[in-house]
C-alpha cells in the first residue's frame, strides 16, 4: 500500500531546511513510492489546511536554497491565535491529518517543534521529528543542522571585525544568537579567536572581563574582540534567572508558574540590550573606544554549508527508511556518521547546553580567552 506522509518546517528558519524536505521526498518517492504532501507556514497550515503536493519538480533544485521552499512559524498546536484568540487547535489538526489520510507527519523544527510534535503524538498521530537550529541546543542528537553554516558566518564576521578592532585599537563586542545555549558564540568565538566569550551556561563579572582586556593591553594589544551570546547574563542577573526558574518548576498551580514564567520574561526583557550596555560599561572600565555589531538574521539566511547539506540529506533519507519500518513517535538524531532513532519524549522539553567543563571552553581557556567568570 503507497504510504502517504506530510511535511512541514517549524520554528525560526536554518540553512538546510530545504536540504532535509529534498531528502525526505526524494527517498520516500523514488525509493519506495510514497506520496508526500506539504503543509505551509509550520504548524499553522496545518490548522488552516494549506497544502501542496510535493511532486515533480517541487524537489528539485532546493539542495543549495536557504530558508524553506514550506515556510515557516513559531505558532504552538495547543496556544495558536485563531479567531481573535489564544486556542487550543490539536483538534483541528487531527481532523486535517485524518481528512489527507496521512500515515505520518514529519516534522522539522527545533526544540519547540520537537515540543508541539510530542502533543500532537499524544493525540494519537504517526510523527517523526528533524532536528535543526543554528542554536544547536536539541537533545539527544550530536548536532543539529543549521548550526555549521551559522558558525560559518560568524566566525567570518569576527574574521572582519578584528582587522577593523586592530586599526582603530578599540573593543569590539559582537553579539551571536543564542538565548538560551551558547553554542555558536562559543564555536565561532573560538574559530575566529575571540580575546573574551560570553555565553548564558557561564555568567560572567564586568570586572573580570575588564581586567582581561586592561591585561592584554599591557602586553602591547590594544584592541579585543568580545563575542557575546545573546542571552548571556552577568552573575547577579544571572543569579534571579536561577531562582525564578526554581519558582516556576516548584510551582504547585498554573496561576503560580505563570507568574513566575513572567518574572523571567521581565528579566529577559530588562536584559535585552544587554552588548550595548557592556560595551559602554567596558569603555568606561577600560579608556578604549568600544563599538557594538550584532549578527541578527544574517546567520540565519543564504545558502546552506556542505556539511548541512549532507546532514540534512543523511538524516532526511534516514527519515524515510523509519517511515517505511513504521517506527514512530521519534527523532532522527545524528549519532556520529549514523542517523538514530530517538523517542520524542526523551528529546521534547530537554535544551543540550553548553556543560561549563565541555572541551571547546577548556581548550578556549588554554589559548587564554576569557570567559569572564
Ligand atoms: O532559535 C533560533 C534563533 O535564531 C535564536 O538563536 C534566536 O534567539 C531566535 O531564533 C530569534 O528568533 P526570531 O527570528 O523569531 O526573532
Amino acid at each position: 500500500m503507497t504510504k502517504h506522509i506530510g511535511i512541514l518546517t517549524a520554528g525560526g528558519d536554518s540553512p538546510g531546511l530545504n536540504a532535509a524536505i529534498r531528502g525526505v521526498g526524494k527517498a520516500a518517492q523514488n525509493h519506495y513510492d510514497m506520496q508526500m504532501i506539504g503543509f505551509l507556514d509550520g504548524f499553522r497550515g496545518l490548522v488552516d489546511n494549506r497544502s501542496v503536493r510535493m511532486e515533480g519538480d517541487m524537489l528539485s533544485d532546493i539542495l543549495t536554497r536557504g530558508g524553506t521552499i514550506l515556510g515557516t512559524s513559531r505558532d504552538k498546536p495547543h496556544r495558536m491565535m485563531f479567531g481573535g484568540k489564544r486556542q487550543d487547535m490539536t483538534n483541528v489538526i487531527v481532523e486535517n491529518y485524518n481528512s489527507h489520510h496521512l500515515d505520518a507527519l514529519v516534522c522539522i523544527g527545533g526544540g519547540g517543534t520537537q515540543k508541539n510534535a510530542l502533543q500532537l503524538m499524544e493525540k494519537g498521530l504517526n510523527i517523526i521529528t528533524l532536528p535543526k537550529t543554528i542554536d544547536n541546543d536539541v537533545a539527544k542528537t550530536d548536532t543539529t543542522f543549521g548550526f555549521d553554516t551559522a558558525l560559518g558566518i560568524a566566525t567570518d564576521a569576527i574574521d572582519r571585525l578584528h582587522s577593523t578592532a586592530h586599526s582603530h585599537h578599540r573593543i569590539i563586542v559582537v553579539e551571536i544568537m543564542g538565548h538560551r545555549a551558547g553554542w555558536l558564540a562559543l564555536g565561532s568565538g573560538i574559530a575566529g579567536g575571540a580575546d573574551v566569550i560570553l555565553l548564558p551556561e557561564i555568567p560572567y563579572d564586568l570586572d573580570t572581563v575588564a581586567t582581561a582586556i586592561r591585561d592584554r593591553v599591557r602586553s602591547g594589544k590594544k584592541f579585543s574582540i568580545v563575542a557575546v551570546s545573546e542571552g548571556a547574563l552577568p552573575k547577579d542577573q544571572a543569579a534571579l534567572v536561577k531562582s525564578a526558574e526554581k519558582v516556576a518548576a516548584k510551582a504547585k498551580d498554573k496561576d503560580a508558574r505563570k507568574e513566575a514564567k513572567n518574572e523571567i520574561t521581565r528579566l529577559e526583557k530588562e536584559n535585552a540590550n544587554h552588548t550595548t550596555t557592556l560595551s559602554r560599561q567596558l569603555e568606561e572600565l577600560t579608556g578604549l573606544e568600544s563599538r557594538v555589531t550584532i549578527l541578527g538574521h544574517l546567520q540565519r539566511g543564504g545558502t546552506p554549508s556542505a556539511a548541512d547539506r549532507l546532514l540534512a540529506t543523511r538524516l532526511g533519507t534516514a527519515c524515510a527508511d523509519l517511515i517505511e519500518q513504521e517506527q514512530y513517535g521519534v527523532m532522527v538524531a545524528a549519532h556520529g556518521d549514523n542517523a538514530a532513532p530517538v523517542p520524542l519524549i526523551e528529546v521534547a522539553g530537554n535544551k543540550k547546553l553548553v556543560p561549563p567543563d565541555h572541551s571547546w571552553v577548556i581548550s578556549a581557556r588554554n589559548v587564554g580567552t576569557s570567559f569572564g567568570d
